[in-house]
């Protein structure tokens, strides 16, 4: 095997999704313990100070205490190479926060044992959905009170519409919860506590050991064979297949505190998800291994350092090798050039790398060349990826500038902050564009807006907000916007490419319109 196959073959790419405070940062944090890239626990949580250190970059974080961006973290487990791309969930959760998982090949979706699926949850579920990514179920906080397993998997299988396989199964819970079963072994992993701060203690029982008993008490045990008894009966069959193409969501059992299940869940998620897959292009499907290097733009992060107004465009390498100083073709661009700085973040610290492979995501400097979804390929091999969808923004807002002189800063400013996709633009048909409609998918955004406005364009804006709540691309080619029944609660409006678009404000004015427009197509994402 080559080595640049076995550097691509060991990757792992993947997001962990989560409903905030299910326990996302956490288990980011006990996968960083278990793979040596920090000593204890304790050092990357405790947010509101050192989420800083991750991405410490824009002033208005360091006045919210909270990370605007999302942030990439490397470290390698056994002999796997794992990136975790970091989806902010909090106030913070945004267009990027769905753009990130365009760049993973999986994704690890954590659960909160008493709470089960959550809001934010489900939303993100939609989008891997969407791309048919393996997804992986750990259910957290079992050292808390929780809801009863069974009912857990049957909530996940119902709202979420996915099959459920539990890979292991908990052993008691709250006060009581000793650890897991592992279906494949056949061997209850029971763990110690020790604080959580180093990796927990495991010990291995098989059913019939008599010291299991001992260790875990009759009740537990007999609790325990029923249980298995049960799932034995009820559950699917293992197809790794299916967990591939993201139909059946392998389930594990744990606790990211005291990281009882973490191990267990590493090396089985590991092993089960894929490395790189191949992605869509106008040239047909780019094989991660092909030797040619590729990637395409997920996210751009602009005013990393005032003083520069640089931006960062990080790139998700799709397929080959990169190395520094390489020349590339900027395929939207249609340019020669020499990525600039190239960075990966490792832990917490940012550094200038050398390489990198299929799999992994760089930063590079940008000047201001760069856009969502943009194709950056070997110069021998032109093609363009599939674009990122843009996703449905729920909050919108009426936005002009405060001293008319200043028109030509605020389009300007509007224009590029849109072009990096933190938020988006509209217009209502026949208006001129000293006044937009702004549509974020976090409501944090149009704080960021306003800050970057004055900041780097030096323009005070009026933001109005407007009852809007759900946005619908019209999807029909030959339609005449004129003869459209819409009611009082929604309006028509377009984006910068001319589409035209549906604002509304309840799910019932959506229904309404498409009951009095025969025909009428209507679509959350748009894929153009
Ligand atoms: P998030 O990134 O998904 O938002 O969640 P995060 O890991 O920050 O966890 C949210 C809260 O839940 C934290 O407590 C964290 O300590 C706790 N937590 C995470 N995993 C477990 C678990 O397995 N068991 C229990 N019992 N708690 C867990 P906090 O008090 O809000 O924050 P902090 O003050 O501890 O930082």
């Amino acid at each position: 095997m080559s080595d640049l196959v076995k550097e691509i073959e060991r990757r792992r790419t993947f997001a962990i999704i989560s409903h905030p405070d299910a326990g996302k940062t956490t288990l980011t944090e006990k996968f960083l313990l278990y793979g040596g890239a920090i000593a204890l626990a304790g050092t990357v949580k405790g947010k509101k100070n050192s989420r800083h250190a991750v991405s410490d970059w824009m002033e208005i974080e360091k006045q919210r205490g909270i990370s605007v961006t999302s942030s990439v973290l490397q470290f390698n487990y056994n002999d796997y190479c794992i990136n975790i791309l970091d989806t902010p969930g909090h106030q913070d959760f945004s267009e990027d926060t769905y753009r990130t998982l365009m760049a993973a090949d999986s994704a690890v979706m954590v659960i909160d044992a008493s709470k089960g699926v959550e809001n934010q949850t489900r939303k993100l579920f939609k989008v891997c959905v969407m791309r048919n990514i393996p997804i992986f179920t750990f259910i957290n906080k079992m050292d808390r009170e929780s809801k009863n397993p069974f009912d857990l998997l049957d909530e996940i299988e119902k709202e979420l519409g996915i099959k459920t396989y539990p890979v292991n199964w908990p052993v008691g819970s709250g006060k009581e919860f000793k650890g897991v079963f592992d279906r494949n072994k056949r061997k209850m992993i029971a763990f110690k506590g020790n604080g959580g701060q180093h990796e927990a203690e495991a010990v291995e029982y098989s059913l019939d050991d008599p010291q299991l008993e001992e260790i875990i008490g009759t009740e537990l045990k007999n609790t325990l064979s029923e249980d298995i008894e049960l799932i034995e009966g009820a559950s699917e069959d293992f197809n790794l297949e299916a967990v591939q193409k993201g139909k059946l969501s392998p389930v594990f059992f744990g606790s990211a505190l005291t990281n009882f299940g973490v191990e267990p869940f590493l090396e089985d998620f590991l092993k089960m998800t894929t490395s790189p897959l191949p992605r869509v292009s106008d040239a047909g499907e780019i094989n991660p291994f092909d030797p040619d290097f590729s990637a395409f733009v997920f996210k751009i992060q602009a005013n990393m350092n005032k003083a520069h107004r640089d931006r960062i465009t990080f790139l998700r390498i799709c397929s080959g090798k990169f190395e520094r100083d390489m020349e590339v073709l900027h395929v939207q661009g249609e340019k020669k050039m020499k990525l600039s700085q190239p960075q990966q973040l490792m832990a917490q610290e940012r550094e200038i790398i050398s390489e990198a492979y299929a799999g992994d995501i760089i930063g590079v400097f940008d000047p201001g060349i760069f856009s969502i979804g943009d194709t950056i390929c070997s110069p021998n091999k032109k093609f363009k990826f599939a674009g990122i969808p843009t996703f449905a923004p729920e909050h919108f807002a009426r936005v002009r500038q405060k001293d008319t002189l200043k028109r030509k800063q605020f389009v300007k400013g509007t224009t590029q902050i849109a072009q990096e996709g933190a938020i988006q633009i509209f217009q209502e048909p026949n208006t001129g564009l000293e006044e937009v409609i702004v549509g974020v998918v976090g409501a944090l955004q149009f704080e960021v807006l306003e800050y970057r406005l004055k900041n780097e364009y030096n323009v005070d804006i009026i933001r109005e907000s407007l009852p809007y709540q759900y946005i619908r691309w019209i999807e029909n080619e030959d339609l005449d916007i004129k003869t459209l029944s819409l009611s009082s609660e929604t309006k028509l409006v377009q984006d910068f490419k001319g589409n035209y678009l549906l604002l509304f404000a309840s799910e019932w004015n959506i229904k309404w319109a498409l009951e009095r427009n025969k025909g009428l197509i209507l679509s959350e994402f748009n894929k153009n």
